[in-house]
């Protein structure tokens, strides 16, 4: 009697036999379950038994004749096992021997996280009353057997992170009680079965991470259930399906990492309980529908790296719970949504390498709770002075590569946690705010390729965290701070194309990580540091400087120049003196040597003469003896010394005291005639000394006094192309191998100039009279009165300059096409077209 009692109640699975209305007493032991029990205890201690000693050990409790006091066994109130959980358990085996027909009761089969491998066997269907199978986690493999889908029970089936195979089972989308679908992870492959709608319980489905391809099928609007869907990291193809919107109940959508196409389906819009929506990484195309903006619980929008474009809806704007918006990577245009952030929630924002005009949305100014803003590669235009606000969060920065310009805001100072700074490749102007040494988690500081002058503040060196610096290519000038020698974790320092001067030679002693280095192109001078970085460097990272000496190949060994130095100065003052009349201007320093005349000239005792002297040389030559010993080797441009005329002047021939030869070509007229902006010609000349190839003619110096402005060049022995194609006794020993080397050579320079230097330089008037040759024929590109730096913002690139007939194809496409076309494209065209 006892023993139907309890196998009627038994049927009925929910009530656990005390619930009955009989006494508890009842509920004893029965005798008759024995013989299930001891099947249970069979099959558990089979499964035990050939499991390895280490897993049985694990299992010691194993042992004894009453299961349900065993580790990982639950058992109902009669007794039988009704659930095996042994998650987290370090197991090693297979599911081989366990025998599931004698484990009939079985409602939960958890054994998460072990060391489980080979595959299910089909045998599993046998659970009839199977409610949970969890076997995530462990190394099993196989496809996933039909016969799983007659388990019907199965309300959580979690099979992720295995290495199972082959496609998921249209036998699963028969299992109607199914609430969360979990095969992440894994090698599934081929399609997503068509009947999946069939599954209007699930709440949960995680296709994460495996190799399914194919199209999301339609039905999927039919999960009416669906909380959370995510498909990403597979090779799904084809259109997202205007059903996804029936998916009222829907919290989180996540597609990313696929190759799916067509457009965000506007029937998104419907899904008013979305938190996440992760789109990002696929080749979607087509605008962001304004249906987004119904989306008001929207907490992140990751739409990166797809094919995007068009305008963004000023719906966006009503987005007002989101933290997350990825844009980056796309195609849009227009302006940023200028209210993203009025209900200041947003955290991390990205749109950067898209085609966004306009200016950083002025919500963004009172965005406190940002993390991450990233708004490079576009062309955003405006005043960063008072953009952006004061945001106690933010770790990275970047701005770079846009049109801003203006001052760099003092408020970045209060930026506590930045980590990451890089505004480079804009326009801003003014000095580096000193407020930024105070930004101490500072890893990264990029400021290159701006208008930045004045000195480097000296709290820089309190950046004590920072690793990589960058504040190449800008009009920095005075001494590199010492305080950098604080800086113990610098990896790559870059201040190359700057004005700096002074010696080098303990500020760099302690940079002990230091690994790379450039100060090219500045009036450093002085022994280089004997640390790694400048030991193992190369001549390019430290060329263009004045008076560097050390050990490294082709510099000067050091004593030698301190005392040449210091005989040169006191002839420099003697000399300089009676010609006051003479600003003599340097190449890259125009800015620094009206100063340092200005010093001269006043009675103040310098007090470091020595550098003072240097800083007169151009190029190995002392400017002003140099501008003396031409005026007086010319008797002051005597036309005997002219070799020849041309359009903006006349080129001497000068034979210097010390024996060498140079070209001069003396201009008619001062250059300020032709030169309307002091800024753009600075940074021309600037870019023109950069244009140091075996190619192009050597730019020794330039001078502009009251009297004479003129240009001083390395002296070419053989004259120009155009005077050997004219010559009929020089034109027999131009033979074919000469020419293609001169044609290698101009070709050589010009890709140099397109490519290698950074702006691109446009010469716009290459012709053979432009083309001199030295004594082996090799070629060396002159004139470069017409040259354009391809400067973003110069206005003036459209104009046509050189000799028609010659100009290179790119000055004609300008010509042409003078509307409607930015700077920046410009010079994709000219590096497009090459000449
Ligand atoms: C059933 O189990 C009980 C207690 O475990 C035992 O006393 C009894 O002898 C068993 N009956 C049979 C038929 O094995
Ligand atoms: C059997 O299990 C008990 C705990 O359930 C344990 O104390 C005992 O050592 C085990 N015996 C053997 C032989 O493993
Ligand atoms: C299963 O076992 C793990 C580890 O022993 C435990 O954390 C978890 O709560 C168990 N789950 C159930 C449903 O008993
Ligand atoms: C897996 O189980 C081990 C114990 O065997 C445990 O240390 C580890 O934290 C578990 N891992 C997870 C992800 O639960
Ligand atoms: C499982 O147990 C049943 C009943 O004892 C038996 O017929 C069957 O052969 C067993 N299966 C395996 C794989 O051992
Ligand atoms: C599915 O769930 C419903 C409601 O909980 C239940 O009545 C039904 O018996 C379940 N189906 C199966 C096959 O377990
Ligand atoms: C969705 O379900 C309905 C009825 O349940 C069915 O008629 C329809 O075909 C299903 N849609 C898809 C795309 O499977
Ligand atoms: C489900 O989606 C389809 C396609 O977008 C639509 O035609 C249908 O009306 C939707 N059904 C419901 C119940 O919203
Ligand atoms: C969404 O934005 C549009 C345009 O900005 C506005 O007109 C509309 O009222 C907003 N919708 C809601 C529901 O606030
Ligand atoms: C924003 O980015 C930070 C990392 O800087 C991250 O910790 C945070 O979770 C992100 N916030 C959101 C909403 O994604
Ligand atoms: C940028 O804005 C600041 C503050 O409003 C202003 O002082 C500065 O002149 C502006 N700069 C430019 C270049 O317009
Ligand atoms: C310098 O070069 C040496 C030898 O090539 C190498 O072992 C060392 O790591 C280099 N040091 C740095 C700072 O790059």
């Amino acid at each position: 009697m006892l023993f139907l009692a309890c196998a009627l109640l038994m049927l009925t699975r929910e009530m656990p036999c005390f619930a009955s209305s009989q006494s508890p007493s009842l509920v004893a032991p029965a005798d008759a379950s024995n013989q299930t029990r001891n099947e249970e205890l069979e099959a558990l201690l089979t499964w035990k038994s050939e499991l390895d000693s280490q897993s049985r050990y694990i299992l010691s409790s194993w042992n004894g004749s009453n299961p349900c006091s065993w580790r990982g066994i639950n058992c109902d109130p009669c007794g039988r096992v009704v659930s095996l959980n042994l998650s987290d358990s370090a197991i090693h085996g297979t599911l081989h021997y366990l025998n599931f027909s004698l484990l009939p009761n079985l409602v939960a089969l958890k054994l998460a996280n072990n060391s489980l491998f080979g595959n299910i066997p089909p045998s599993m269907a046998l659970l009839a009353k199977l409610t949970h199978l969890d076997l995530s986690q462990n190394g099993l493999s196989g496809s996933i057997p039909a016969q799983l889908g007659s388990l019907r029970s199965l309300q959580v089936l979690d099979l992720s992170n295995n290495n199972f195979n082959g496609p998921i089972p249209n036998e699963i989308c028969s299992l109607s009680n199914l609430t969360g679908l979990f095969l992440h992870t894994n090698k599934l492959s081929g399609f997503i079965p068509r009947e999946i709608g069939r599954l209007k319980s699930l709440n949960y489905l995680l296709l994460v991470n495996n190799r399914i391809t194919g199209p999301i099928p339609s039905s999927i609007g039919n999960m009416s259930s669906l909380i959370k869907i995510r498909l990403s990291e597979n090779q799904l193809v084809g259109a997202i399906p205007s059903s996804i919107g029936n998916l009222s109940n829907l919290n989180y959508l996540s597609f990313r990492m696929n190759k799916l196409s067509g457009p965000i389906p506007s029937s998104i819009g419907n899904l008013s309980n979305l938190n996440i929506l992760h789109l990002n990484h696929n080749k979607l195309a087509g605008p962001i529908p304004k249906e987004i903006g119904k989306l008001r619980l929207l907490i992140e929008l990751n739409l990166y790296l797809n094919n995007l474009g068009g305008f963004l809806p000023i719906e966006m704007n009503n987005l007002t719970s989101l933290k997350n918006l990825q844009l980056s990577n796309n195609d849009f245009v227009g302006q940023l949504p200028q209210e993203i952030c009025s209900s200041q929630a947003l955290e991390n924002f990205t749109a950067a390498s898209n085609r966004f005009i306009g200016p950083i949305p002025r919500s963004l100014r009172n965005c406190s709770r940002l993390h991450r803003v990233r708004l490079h590669n576009n062309s955003l235009k405006g005043n960063i002075t008072d953009a952006l606000g004061v945001y106690p969060y933010l770790d990275y920065l970047e701005l770079s590569n846009n049109e801003l310009y203006g001052d760099i805001p003092q408020k970045l100072g209060a930026l506590f946690n930045l980590q990451k700074l890089n505004i480079a490749g804009n326009n801003l102007s003014g000095s580096i705010p000193i407020e930024l040494g105070e930004c101490s988690n500072l890893l990264f500081l990029n400021l290159s390729g701006n208008n930045l002058d004045k000195s480097i503040p000296v709290k820089i060196g309190n950046l004590q965290s920072l690793q990589v610096l960058d504040l190449s290519q800008n009009f920095l000038m005075g001494e590199i701070p010492r305080q950098f020698a604080q800086l113990h974790r610098l990896e790559i320092l870059n201040l190359s194309h700057n004005q700096l001067s002074g010696s080098i030679e303990s500020t760099f002693a302690d940079m002990v990580s230091l690994t790379s280095i450039d100060i090219s192109y500045n009036e450093l001078e002085g022994p280089l540091p004997n640390v790694s970085a400048f030991r193992n460097a190369t001549i390019e990272v430290m060329r263009g400087n004045k008076g560097l000496c050390g050990v490294i190949a082709s510099l000067k060994p050091c004593a030698a120049t301190k005392s040449e130095g210091k005989n040169k100065n006191k002839k420099l003052l003697l000399l300089l003196i009676p010609t006051l009349g003479c600003l003599l201007l340097l190449l890259l320093v125009m800015g620094i040597l009206s100063i340092v005349c200005r010093r001269l000239r006043k009675p103040k005792p310098s007090s470091k003469d020595g550098s003072n002297e240097n800083s007169w040389a151009v190029l190995n030559f002392n400017g002003c003896i140099l501008y003396e010993s031409i005026i007086a080797a010319t008797k002051e441009f005597d036309a005997k010394y002219c070799i020849g005329v041309g359009g903006h002047g006349s080129v001497y021939k000068v034979q210097l005291q010390t024996g060498e030869a140079v070209a001069v070509k003396k201009f008619k007229e001062a250059m300020e005639v032709e030169i309307s902006s002091r800024k753009a010609f600075q940074r021309e000349i600037h870019a023109l000394t950069e244009a140091r190839h075996r190619n192009i003619i050597k730019l020794y110096g330039f001078c502009s006094s009251s009297r004479h402005s003129f240009l001083v060049y390395e002296f070419l022995e053989s004259g120009s192309l155009k005077d050997v194609l004219n010559d009929e006794e020089r034109i027999t020993a131009f033979d074919w191998n000469k020419r293609v080397n001169v044609i290698k050579g101009v070709a050589d320079a010009l890709s140099y100039m397109h490519h290698g230097c950074s702006p691109p330089i446009a010469h716009r008037d290459v012709s053979s009279k432009n083309i001199l040759l030295d004594e082996q024929y090799e070629a060396h590109v002159s004139d470069f009165g017409t040259a354009k730096v391809l400067q973003p913002y110069s206005s003036n690139w459209t104009s046509f300059a050189g000799t028609f007939g010659y100009a290179a194809p790119d000055g004609i496409y300008m010509l042409e096409s003078k509307a409607g076309v930015s700077s920046k494209h410009a010079a994709s065209v000219s590096r497009n077209i090459g000449t």
